[in-house]
């Protein structure tokens, strides 16, 4: 494989309910896939709040019906060195993406930090709702979301880092 792992951090606001939704339906498919050697799979929240905190309990059983754990996620605030450090950021919304760019103003990104719903195939208004104040019928949407275009990245990103060429594959 490649000298590294492709490190892909997906970012929200309190990195409770929708990055870390994203961050396992991701993992679950590069398990799936058999790609796991090749990631590193991370998130993180653009505010402190819920820094230690396990996932919305919600979203936990959302995405534990579709057969995917968030156990093991701890929420975390997004730093200036995660902005170095991965190689794919992929915010949730606009003000996600914006708190994002801001931390290091004259940062040079190019594309590494862009909306998630850029891939969505349907993509609506490119960002994930936060469900965290609404009722159940949110989380279902957002999985639905998540799930769709966490599958369209992993497609994107293999082709894009060639794993298809990858003898351990
Ligand atoms: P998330 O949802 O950004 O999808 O994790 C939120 C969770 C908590 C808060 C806001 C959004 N909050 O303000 O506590």
């Amino acid at each position: 494989m490649a000298d590294r792992p492709i490190r892909v951090l997906f970012l929200c606001l309190g990195n409770i309910c929708r990055s870390p939704l994203a961050e396992g339906v991701f993992r679950a498919k590069v398990e799936e896939a058999g790609l796991a050697t090749h990631f590193e799979i991370d998130s993180a929240g653009t505010g402190p709040w819920h820094a230690g905190e396990p996932p919305d309990a919600r979203m936990r059983s959302t995405a534990q019906k579709n057969g995917v754990d968030l156990g093991t996620i701890r929420g975390r605030q997004l730093s200036k060195a995660d902005l170095d450090r991965f190689d794919h950021i992929f915010a949730m919304d606009k003000s996600n993406l914006h708190d994002a760019l801001f931390l290091d103003p004259g940062g040079d990104h190019g594309t590494r930090i862009r909306l998630f719903r850029e891939f969505d195939p349907d993509p609506g208004d490119y960002q994930v709702p936060d469900p965290y104040y609404g009722g159940p019928s949110g989380f279902d949407h957002v999985y639905a979301i998540v799930d769709r275009t966490a599958q369209a990245i992993l497609e994107r990103l293999y082709t894009a880092h060639r794993l298809d060429s990858e003898p351990d594959h």
